[in-house]
Formats: C-alpha cells, structure tokens, sequence
C-alpha cells in the first residue's frame, strides 16, 4: 500500500464533540472538508494519518478510505469489496479484524455483513498468495471498518487500532473517570491553553489535570503510546513512523524554556490523589501537577486568577442525590466566596442536582460521559461587589 496516497481521512470522536475537533483540526492547520455529529473529514495520506494519531486530542480514531461503491445486498458489498487489491493492504501471514456501522434494510445483523466483507478480503488474499490471514475480534492487527448507511457503502482502514483515548497513561482509574479525550474537549471548551492558572478540586484519577499539562507543554498525546492499527499495513515504514515521531516532539523541547503551568489538582480522598500522582508520573508530566488531599473548598488558589473546573459525583443510583445535593450547593458557595474573577465550570451528568448551585450559567455546552446525558457549565465569577445572580439553571 503506497502510503503517500491521498485519499479521505476521517476523524471520528464521541457525540456531540465534533465541534471541538473541528476547531482542534483548524488549530492543527489542516482544512476540514465536512463534518457531522461523530467526525471530521479532511485529506491526506497514510503519513497524515499517522501524524494525526499522535496529534489529536479529541479524536477517538483516525479512517482512512479505500473505496466506496453503491450497495443494497450483501453479494454487492462481497463483490465491491473484492476488487480492492487487499494483498497490498494486508500481509497474509498478518491479522485482521472488521468493525462496522451499518443502517441498510438488507442487514439485520451487522456480524453477516462482517462475515461477508471478511470473506471477500481473505478470498482474495489467499487466491493470490495461497494463504490468509488469521481473523478475529482482536484489533492488534489490520482494522477493517465498513460504514454502510443507505445505499453506498464505504471501505475504511481504522489506521488507530485501540481507541486514540487510551492513552495508556491510566494506570489507576479511581472512580467514574473521564474518558481522555472528553477530558482534552471539556479543557478546550473552557478555554484552557496552558498560560492561566488551572485548578481541579475534585480531581479523582488526574484525568483534567494530566491533559492540562499535556496541552500546557504542547505534548501530542499519541507520543505516550507505540501501538497503531497502521503498523500492521503493508507498505508501512517504521522508519517513516520514527521520522514523524521526531517532527513532533519538537514541540515540547520549543516549550521547555517556558515557566512551568500552575495547575493544582486536589481531592476530598487520598486513594485518588495517589491516583492521580500514579498516572500523572505515568504521563511524564508529575513535576508539572501540584497535589493535595482536601476539601474542594479549601482548595488553595493561587493569586492570579485563571480557570476552575469542578467534576462532582452525579449521584444517579438511588439514594445517592439527597446526600449530594449539600455538595452541590456548597460548590456555588465555593465560586461566590473564594473565585471571584475566575472562570468557572462544572462539569455534571445531574442536571437537577446542577440547579443546586444556584448561580447563572454564563454557558451550558452538552456532551455524553458513556451514555449519561451531561452538561459543561460555565460560570462568569465576578470580582468584589458585582452581585453573583440567583440560579437559571
Ligand atoms: C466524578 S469523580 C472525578 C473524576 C475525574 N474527573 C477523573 O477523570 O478521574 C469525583 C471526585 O470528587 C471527589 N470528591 C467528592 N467530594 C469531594 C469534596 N467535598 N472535596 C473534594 N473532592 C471531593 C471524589 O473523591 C471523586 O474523586
């Protein structure tokens, strides 16, 4: 496979956070072409594709197109898919696994049409070389995804392999963490760049803060893992990979010179800062991440004010709201009393229990933490006497 091919590259992330891969894409200085609720598309080759594994932050996977063509039956798919020379994509003695999203009256369970397209691949293989290659669930190999929506189906290499969220750096996950990459979203919504102090009261496994520093110190988070679904293709170069991994580690050396960021993460529970500190040396970036065992409102802040993310328990198993309802209420103490002029936010999947903080949010950007509908508020905290106005939300 030449890997300096073009062809469509798209960038898929979790719902509802694809306006903020577009603005990372365009901050990346690439051109987004289109975009809808689960990615961006743009242009590039195999060697693109590579750089922006090790890029994005907001990502979850990285698709490269190999070929769309009508289809409406599963012999049309298993046809179309065979033209597509695979024994310069896939080595025979390699792996392969086919993932799919599928929304065509023909299939009524996706597994056939994986099948299929399985078939079509190995057959091929194997009519050229004698052999195939092995496959099966695993995405240690060559990943395989086919999106079949209506009457076109599309043929992508999954060039990420893993989810581009395991960053690997979570050694100690504490207790209802962020994802990586919706932690990199929520620190781009709230407008973190690394110059303003950061501080994460209910820090949990370090998740926000260890982005923080990633940003702060311009680290491309694929730099923190070695595994990729495109060193398993054919025609790929591991020293083409070598050579991009240096390109981008510049970044952080042109950074290094530059005063440390302040960011402070605490938590009411020692296991989650030894989480935190765990995870945080893991990333490389401890050093950068001041620690403590506290209550949220006594969290120390600095005198310069900056940036101030809350992420509280949500409370949703039965039970659990009344006794959160005294945290949640204290956190609207906690920006009125102690962060005026700092940007506040609080991050919830409770949008009851978020009525309780009893401020006026300045912004309310929707996201999904696994499947629980939930909120990013911003709080504009005025300094001195501006009063904080009762709650609208
Ligand atoms: C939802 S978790 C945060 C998860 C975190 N964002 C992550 O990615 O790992 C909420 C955290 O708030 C902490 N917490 C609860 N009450 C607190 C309080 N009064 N003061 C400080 N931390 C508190 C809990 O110990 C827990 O670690």
């Amino acid at each position: 496979m030449d890997p300096a091919q073009a062809s469509t590259l798209r960038l898929t992330c979790a719902h509802g956070q694809h306006e903020m891969l577009a603005a990372e894409v365009g901050q990346l200085d690439r051109t987004v072409l289109a975009s809808d609720r689960t990615g961006v598309e743009l242009r590039g080759d195999l060697l693109e594709a590579m750089r922006l594994n090790l890029l994005s932050r907001v990502a979850m996977r990285v698709l490269y197109l190999l070929d769309s063509f009508p289809c409406n039956h599963p012999d049309q798919l298993e046809r179309g898919a065979g033209k597509i020379p695979w024994e310069t994509i896939i080595p025979c003695s390699g792996y392969l696994s086919v993932t799919s999203t599928i929304k065509n009256p023909s299939i009524d369970n996706t597994m056939f049409a994986n099948l299929r397209l399985k078939d079509a691949i190995v057959d091929r293989i194997r009519k050229v070389h004698g052999r195939r290659p092995d496959s099966g669930p695993l995405r240690n190999g060559v990943v395989v995804h086919l999106h079949w929506h209506g009457d076109t189906a599309q043929i992508w290499i999954d060039t990420s392999g893993d989810k581009l969220s395991d960053r690997g750096y979570r050694k100690m996950p504490h207790q209802a963490p962020l994802r990586e990459t919706l932690a990199a979203a929520i620190l781009m919504r709230a407008g973190y760049c690394g110059e303003a102090p950061l501080v994460i009261p209910m820090c949990g496994s370090g998740t926000l803060a260890i982005e923080a520093a990633l940003i702060a110190t311009s680290r491309p988070p694929g730099l923190l893992r070695n595994r990729f679904g495109f060193q398993h293709l054919l025609g790929y170069d591991r020293a083409d990979y070598e050579s991009i991994r240096r390109e981008l580690t510049p970044r952080r050396a042109r950074r290094a010179s530059a005063p440390n960021p302040v960011i402070i993460a605490n938590d009411i529970d020692p296991a989650a800062i030894e989480a935190t500190q765990k995870n945080a040396e893991t990333a490389g970036v401890a050093h950068l991440i001041k620690t403590s065992v506290c209550d949220f409102a006594d969290t120390p802040l600095p005198d310069d004010p900056g940036i101030v993310i809350l992420h509280p328990e949500y409370g949703l198993r039965l039970g659990e709201e009344a006794d959160l309802r005294e945290t949640y209420s204290r956190m609207g103490d906690f920006f009125k009393q102690r962060c005026g002029g700092w940007s506040g936010w609080i991050f919830t999947g409770n949008l009851e229990l978020a009525k309780v903080v009893g401020l006026r949010t300045s912004c309310r950007v929707p996201f999904k933490h696994a499947s629980i509908d939930a909120r990013l508020l911003g709080y504009e905290l005025w300094k001195g006497s501006r009063e904080q106005t009762a709650s609208d939300t």
